[in-house]
C-alpha cells in the first residue's frame, strides 16, 4: 500500500493534426439566384444570413473536392498520403450510389491499401464520421485518419423550390487525425485532441427533411423537401441539449470554449445557440453568409477557414455542432 494519489495514465486520442478544405470555382450570389428563382437577397439574408454560395460544374463532384481538400489537410500536417490508414467520408451526395466516395479519394491520393468507407448522416455526417474514426483509431486499427465531409446538394436541389433551393451550397472539409497520447482529465491543458463527443438520432422526424427518392423507392436520386419551420424548431432545442451533454462530459464549461465551429445551416440558428450558451457572437465562427448549407462539409469547412485565417491557434478549445435529416444530431469537445 502506498498513500501516494494515483496517477491517472495518458490516453490514446485523435488529435487534428491539420485542415484542409474545398469550393466550387462559381460563386452564385443572392441577386443571381433571384434571376431564376421567385426569390430576393433581401429575403434570403434576412430569414437566413445567406449573401451567397458555391455551386460545382459537371467536372467537380463530391469526390473531386473531397480530394483537394484532404490534399490540403495533408500538407497543413505535414504529412504524407501513404501514411493514413484510414479514411472516413461524410456525405448524403456521393458520385455514385457505389462505390463508396472515399475509395476515390482514396485512389486519387495514390492509397492502395487503408480502410475506406463513408458514412451517411447528412448534415450531422462529420460529426459521426469524427466519432466512428476516433474510435476505431482508440480500437487500434489506424495511426492516421483522413475525416471529410463532401457535398454536391446542389445536383439534388429542386430548382423550382424557393423554400429549398436558396439554403444550400457545394464544398468540401477535412482534418487529418493522429492518434497520440496526451493528458487523461480533458478540462488538463495539456488533453488534445477529440476530448468527448455525443450523437444522436431520431428517425420519427424522417419526414420533416429528407430526398424524395432512393435507389430503392424510386430508382432516382430525388430531390431535397423540407418543412423548414418546423426544423428549425427542432434544431434550436437538441442542439442546446447536445452541447449540455458533451461539455459535461468532458468536466467543461460554455465559459472554456474558445470557439464554437457550428453547422452553417442559418444565422439565425447560430445566434440562438450562442445565446443559449450565453457565448459573445465574436467566439461563433460563421461561414454561413459565403458557403450556405454545405450539409456534412459545413463544419470541416468552417474549421479550416478559421484556422488558416488565424482565429484558432493551437491548444484553443473547440466546440463542434451539428444537426441534420432524419433527424440526426451531435458534437464533439477538441484541444486543437
Ligand atoms: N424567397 C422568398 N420567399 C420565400 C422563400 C424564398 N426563397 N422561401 C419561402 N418563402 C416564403 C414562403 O412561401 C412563405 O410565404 P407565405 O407566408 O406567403 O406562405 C414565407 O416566405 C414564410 O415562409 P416560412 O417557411 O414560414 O419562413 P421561415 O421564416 O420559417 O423561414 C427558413 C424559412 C427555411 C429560412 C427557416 O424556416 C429555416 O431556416 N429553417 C431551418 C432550415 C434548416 O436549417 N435546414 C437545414 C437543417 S440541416
Amino acid at each position: 500500500m502506498t498513500d501516494q494519489l494515483p496517477i491517472s495514465a495518458p490516453v490514446l486520442r485523435a488529435v487534428i493534426a491539420g485542415t484542409g478544405s474545398a469550393l466550387p470555382r462559381r460563386r452564385v450570389t443572392n441577386a443571381e439566384l433571384a434571376e431564376t428563382v421567385d426569390t430576393s437577397d433581401e429575403w434570403i439574408v434576412e430569414r437566413t444570413g445567406i449573401r451567397a454560395r458555391h455551386i460545382a460544374a459537371e467536372d467537380e463532384t463530391t469526390s473531386s473536392l473531397a480530394t483537394d481538400a484532404a490534399r490540403k489537410a495533408l500538407e497543413a500536417a505535414g504529412m504524407d498520403a501513404s501514411e493514413i490508414g484510414l479514411i472516413v467520408l461524410a456525405t448524403a451526395t456521393p458520385d455514385q450510389t457505389f462505390p463508396a466516395s472515399a475509395t476515390k479519394v482514396q485512389a486519387a491520393l495514390g492509397i492502395n491499401d487503408c480502410v475506406a468507407f463513408d458514412v451517411q448522416a447528412v448534415c450531422s455526417g462529420f460529426l459521426y464520421a469524427l466519432s466512428v474514426a476516433e474510435s476505431m483509431m482508440r480500437g487500434g486499427a489506424a495511426k492516421a485518419a483522413l475525416v471529410i465531409g463532401a457535398e454536391t446538394f446542389s445536383r439534388i436541389l429542386d430548382w423550382q423550390d424557393r423554400a429549398t433551393c436558396v439554403l444550400f451550397g457545394d464544398g468540401a472539409g477535412a482534418v487529418v487525425l493522429r492518434a497520440e497520447t496526451s493528458a487523461a482529465d480533458p478540462a488538463d491543458k495539456a488533453a488534445r485532441g477529440l476530448l468527448s463527443s455525443r450523437l444522436h438520432a431520431d428517425g420519427r422526424h424522417n419526414e420533416l427533411l429528407f430526398v424524395d427518392g432512393g435507389p430503392s423507392t424510386t430508382g432516382t436520386v430525388g430531390k431535397v423537401r423540407m418543412k423548414g419551420r418546423e426544423v428549425f424548431r427542432h434544431a434550436v432545442v437538441n442542439l442546446a441539449s447536445v452541447l449540455g451533454e458533451v461539455l459535461a462530459e468532458a468536466g467543461l464549461t460554455p465559459a472554456d470554449i474558445d470557439w464554437l465551429v457550428p453547422h452553417q445551416a442559418n444565422a439565425r440558428i447560430l445566434d440562438a445557440t450562442a445565446r443559449k450558451l450565453d457565448l459573445p457572437a465574436e467566439r461563433v465562427i460563421v461561414t454561413v453568409d459565403e458557403h450556405a448549407n454545405t450539409s456534412a462539409a459545413s463544419v470541416p469547412l468552417a474549421l479550416d477557414v478559421a484556422v488558416r485565417d488565424g482565429r484558432i491557434k493551437r491548444g484553443d478549445l473547440l466546440v463542434l455542432e451539428a444537426m441534420g435529416g432524419g433527424f440526426t444530431w451531435g458534437a464533439a469537445v477538441v484541444r486543437y
